[in-house]
């Protein structure tokens, strides 16, 4: 049996920190899409872990951690990241287990991220550099290799024939701002020291453990609004973020995906370009930005912040077939006098209640309807009946906009700050 939790706005929701509250329940957390651009935040005991490539279910003994084919890894970062993991304490050499299909990212990768970019001039979709575009490219044009490769004694030569094609265009977009030794000195090397670690046929290792009646729980990257088909296109990442990823990005059959959980922040916040109609490009959003300390995980950016998008909400709850909701940072918005929520769109002066083909280039202004806010501390309260009634008010609103019940509400960054309804 599979559960699945995944973002349903545009990143960052807060899955690292449920990804590891929800983890107990499980035998298994695995991550299906996504690589290094993710940045997930774990709090517990007074310290703050950020996780990129490694599931967030790697603090607990007893759980396995599957990263899946449909993820892309960089080797340079995943030690980075493990070697700091380890010395976080956590058992990573006897609990991560890396499927060999997840796709490799090459130094080049990377350049051809920046270049691409740079090319794009005010165009760009603010990447994260990490080179998740030009790698999930290859991928889909049967050009890309996998980690899979780096046992292969040709390992190198097909590496080599392999970036050609990316020397190529990196020059005709006249990129130069890179040194390739320097890169590949350090993918090498990385190589080499990833090789101690637990490699596995990722699709048989899951299916055999959901055959033994082990519970896995995929762990979702990036957001809904970023899926590459159904996301803000062109500003989105490069893999299907929706619960549909789960099946392909670990080779699980579509009966054994059981209950799909939604994160969702209580206002929203978008980092990058593209549209973003709830935005509030004012003093409102600097106070979300500050209480809510919206500055990115991976890459320190600041992050683009608004109200909740309630039309956004349930388009990502129809496209995942999310059963429970969990709302994060319920925290910030104490003292705020009227929240609001922006529950339609005008497009060309008429009302809508769907997304437009092309968010980009519709003219879409918001409507934004509010509620009572609340002026009370929610961080140490740690079930329902502490909470003030005009919060539970917008937490109604919100399960009757989408039809879904809202299980889980979160009141600040801990593992322990954390309600179940
Ligand atoms: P992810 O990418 O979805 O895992 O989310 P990130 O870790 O990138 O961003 C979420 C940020 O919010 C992190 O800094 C978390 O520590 C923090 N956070 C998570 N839940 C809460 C909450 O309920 N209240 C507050 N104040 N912060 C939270
Ligand atoms: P987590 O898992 C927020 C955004 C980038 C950029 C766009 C494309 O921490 O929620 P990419 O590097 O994927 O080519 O960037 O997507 N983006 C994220 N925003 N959270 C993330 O991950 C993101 N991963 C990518 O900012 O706009
Ligand atoms: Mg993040």
């Amino acid at each position: 049996m599979v559960d699945v939790v995944l973002g349903l706005q545009w990143g960052d929701e807060g899955k690292g920190k449920i990804a590891d509250f929800l983890t107990p329940r499980y035998d298994v957390v695995a991550r299906f899409q996504g690589g290094p651009n993710a940045g997930h935040s774990l709090e517990m005991n007074g310290k703050k872990h950020v996780l990129n490539t490694i599931p967030s279910g790697i603090f607990h003994e007893n759980c396995m951690n599957v990263i899946g084919n449909g993820v892309v890894i960089d080797p340079v970062r995943f030690m980075e990241e493990i070697r700091r993991t380890e010395e976080a304490g956590a058992d990573v050499k006897g609990r991560l287990f890396i499927g060999r299909k997840a796709s490799l990212i090459m130094p080049t990768h990377k350049v051809l991220d920046a270049a691409f970019e740079h090319a794009k001039g005010d165009e760009k979709i603010g990447s994260t550099l990490r080179g998740i575009g030009p790698t999930y490219r290859d991928k889909y044009g049967r050009a890309g290799m996998r980690i899979g490769d780096i046992f292969d004694p040709d390992f190198e030569d097909r590496y080599r024939d392999a970036i050609k094609l990316h020397l190529n265009t990196i020059e005709q977009l006249k990129f130069g701002d890179f040194k390739l030794g320097d890169l590949e000195w350090e993918f090498f090397e990385a190589i080499e020291a990833l090789k101690e670690y637990n490699f596995v046929d990722s699709e048989y290792f899951v299916n055999d453990l959901i055959a033994s009646g082990k519970k896995v729980l995929a762990e979702g990257a990036q957001g809904s609004m970023l899926d590459i088909d159904f996301g803000s296109y062109p500003f989105v990442t490069s893999s299907n973020t929706i619960s549909g990823g789960v099946t392909v990005g670990l080779g699980v059959a579509p009966k054994h995906i059981n209950t799909v959980r939604g994160i969702f922040k209580a206002y929203c916040t978008r980092v990058g370009g593209g549209p973003f109609p709830s935005e509030l490009d004012n003093e409102e959003g600097q106070l979300l930005r500050d209480r809510g300390h919206e500055y990115g995980a991976t890459t320190g950016r600041p992050r683009r912040c608004g109200w909740l998008d309630l039309v956004a909400l349930k388009y990502a709850v129809m496209l995942s077939g999310v059963d429970e909701l969990i709302m994060m940072k319920s925290d910030v918005l104490s003292g705020i006098e009227k929240v609001g929520a922006l529950v339609a769109y005008e497009i060309d002066g008429k009302r809508s209640e769907t997304l437009p083909y092309d968010m980009c280039k519709a003219d879409l202004k918001p409507i934004f309807e509010y509620k009572e806010g609340w002026s009370e501390d929610l961080t140490q309260m740690r079930s329902e009946d502490e909470l003030p009634e005009s919060f539970k008010n917008y937490v109604s609103w919100i399960e009757k906009e989408t039809g879904v019940p809202v299980k889980i509400l979160s009141v600040g960054p801990d593992r322990s700050q954390t309600i179940i309804r």
